[in-house]
């Protein structure tokens, strides 16, 4: 099981290229910016890893992202994330970035997205991974704040796919920026957020209705409204669902608790994601792998997962078909085998 997940061709469409800061390049780029961290080690990181919430998480990876300073120290970051990822057959990676955790330390948007956008160029040709940005808006910050956020992004905008919403789900309601991304979309954004994470089902309902979302991520709250649930499963409107990161921000109790599985049989176009893997305990393939073993999934249910990770991605029609077919050759010579 183990390597048919590892090898599995696959998408991922919910990871935050802040959340892939491993320790040990927290340290090198402490080291090479001069900056003092509370840590006296990578084990006491580690040991500092364990979460309540969402909010006792964010507080620790906002405190993480301020290593990050120079446009090589964004470049090394996602490089080491690409080079990852490939290893586990991840073929296109849809990647959430943060710019207002770096504008507002006097980082310029500039360094941010060349450094990410470099690596991106360069996983395409030295890994043959395809990879695309998602600019995130901090939903705990002002809708104003998003609009000048917006404004810093439109000469990038061709090679920035989507606009999203991340940070403190509860008391920040998509409706909160109806008007930042009515204008994204204006300018040719297409739109994903945040909702039904640790925010009740309204939310979820309201990133459709309001913000046009082509996708919600998390979304597992949506359990909790049988309308929603036909709605989702009827309009095939993706969830990017994140298991370690839902265990680890205690949304569930335990990965048997997850209802990944149950939203996958309802025909829900589910996706398995790792969020935030530096900190939640595991990559793309460990969150398969979690909830495998946790939830007993087969290799037809993997397969599934995998399959609506390409469907709900935003590459063109022609190479969603192309992963498809390889998808479906990997599956097919693993049955026979
Ligand atoms: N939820 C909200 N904000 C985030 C997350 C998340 O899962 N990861 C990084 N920022
Ligand atoms: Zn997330």
């Amino acid at each position: 099981m183990e390597e048919f997940i590892q090898d599995l061709p696959k998408a991922e469409l919910h990871l935050h290229i802040e959340g892939t800061l491993e320790p040990e390049m927290m340290f090198k780029l402490a080291q090479r910016n001069n900056i003092d961290l509370p840590y006296k080690s990578v084990s006491e990181i580690r040991a500092a890893y364990k979460f309540d919430n969402l909010q006792s998480f964010l507080d620790i990876y906002y405190q993480g992202s301020q290593v990050l300073q120079q446009e090589q120290d964004f470049y090394d970051l996602t490089w080491a994330y690409l080079e990852k990822a490939a290893s586990q057959n991840v073929r296109h990676t849809e990647i959430f970035f943060d710019p207002q955790s770096h504008t507002d330390r006097g980082i310029a948007f500039e360094t941010v997205y060349q450094g990410i956008n470099r690596a991106l160029q360069d996983g395409k040709t030295k890994l043959g991974i395809s990879g695309q940005l998602i600019l995130s808006f901090l939903r705990h910050l002002s809708a104003e704040a998003a609009f000048s956020t917006l404004e810093q992004a439109i000469p990038y905008k061709d090679n920035i796919l989507a606009v999203g919403l991340d940070s403190a789900e509860q008391g920040n309601p998509p409706a909160k920026f109806k008007a930042v991304f009515d204008r994204a979309q204006a300018e040719g954004f297409l739109t994903v957020a945040h909702a039904g994470e640790e925010g009740p089902p309204e939310y979820i309902w309201e990133a459709i209705e309001l913000l046009n979302v082509s996708r919600i991520d998390h979304g597992v709250r949506s359990m909790e409204d049988p309308k929603l649930l036909d709605y989702l499963a009827d309009k095939q409107i993706p969830l990017t669902v994140c298991p370690l990161s839902n265990v680890e921000l205690k949304v569930f109790d335990s990965m048997a608790k997850h209802n990944l599985k149950k939203l996958l049989n309802l025909g829900i176009c589910v996706t398995v994601n790792s969020d935030d893997p530096a900190y939640f305990g595991g990559y793309i393939a460990e969150n398969y792998q979690a909830a495998q073993s946790a939830l007993d999934l087969t290799k037809q249910e993997l397969y599934q997962l995998a399959k609506n990770s390409f469907q709900a991605s935003f590459l063109p029609p022609e190479s969603k078909h192309k992963l498809m077919v390889e998808l479906d050759n990997y599956y097919q010579n693993q049955k026979a085998s």
